[in-house]
């Protein structure tokens, strides 16, 4: 441990899978009091137990970032249990298949209630604690797709597009009270969320997906969470003080094509 967050509480949404439980990991290494916040109590558990046994300190908490009441006690909880949170990171999102014409309101909706609202709900529910603590760091989990059409995934495109849209109005509205608020955008991550969409690419057979999704990357593999995870640790960290409003591409030169 270097102790880049010593002293910070940082809450982590979607903290029971993939990227968000590498972040969880790396910031408690670095000294964080982490708040594992997830929909599915068990994997915020597990990602909790996995940072305890490791000697570091996590909490579970469980919520829906969707559902307004959910969000403000699961605050409410992390500022009792750890104290003011100094860093968010926004991580929770699911995606949504399909262009305009097959995409179902409902899954439209949900696709924009996780990323989007969710974004909105827990920022403003950790913001006031935030300011009053002095400041702190709110990252935001876009996407490639917020950047270059991805196709079929009309919704989900549109949605981490709001995500990078409101980033960018937080950070000038958030900036006179000491609070940082910058966003990533990954490029493909081999985890849970993926894997349909990559086995869908490869007609059904995963390995055939994945060939074709990483002729896309000149870096020549796809991203590991962990690589998204430093980069959302750097943000979160007092060696990003200058950055405000950014959106960093984590995509392997996929975007600079
Ligand atoms: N994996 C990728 O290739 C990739 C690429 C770009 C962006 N992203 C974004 O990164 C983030 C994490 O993705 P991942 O690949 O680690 O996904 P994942 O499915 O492995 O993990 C997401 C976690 O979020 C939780 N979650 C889902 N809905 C929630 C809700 N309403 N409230 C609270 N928790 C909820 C899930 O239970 C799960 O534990 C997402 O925002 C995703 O859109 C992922």
């Amino acid at each position: 441990m270097t102790g880049r967050m010593a002293g910070k509480v940082a809450l982590i949404t979607g903290g029971g899978s993939g990227i968000g439980r590498a972040a969880a990991q790396q910031f408690a290494r670095e000294g964080a009091k982490v708040a594992v916040l997830d929909l599915r109590a068990q994997a915020a558990t597990e990602t909790a137990d996995i940072i305890n046994s490791a000697g570091g300190t996590a909490i579970a908490v469980t919520a829906n970032v969707a559902v307004a009441s959910e969000v403000e006690a699961a605050v409410a909880e992390v500022v009792s249990r750890l104290g003011a949170v100094t860093a968010l990171y926004n991580n929770a999102g699911v995606d949504s298949a399909g262009n305009v014409e097959v995409t179902e309101e409902r899954d439209w909706d949900r696709c924009f209630d996780v990323n989007a609202k969710g974004t909105y709900l827990m920022s403003k529910a950790v913001i006031p604690h935030m300011r009053a603590a002095g400041g702190g760091s709110i990252v935001n989990q876009g996407s490639v797709a917020a950047m270059v059409a991805v196709p079929n995934f009309a919704a989900y495109c549109a949605a981490k597009g709001a995500v990078v849209a409101l980033t960018r109005s937080m950070a000038i509205d958030c900036a006179p009270m000491g609070i940082r608020v910058n966003a990533i955008c990954p490029g493909t991550v081999f985890t849970p969320l993926m894997e349909p969409m990559l086995r869908a690419r490869g007609d059904g057979d995963l390995e055939a997906g994945l060939a074709k999704t990483v002729a896309k990357y000149p870096i020549g593999r796809l991203g590991a969470p962990e690589d998204i995870a430093a980069v959302a640790l750097f943000l979160s960290s007092e060696e990003a003080c200058f950055l405000t409003g950014s959106t960093v591409a984590a995509d392997g030169g996929m975007t600079a094509q």
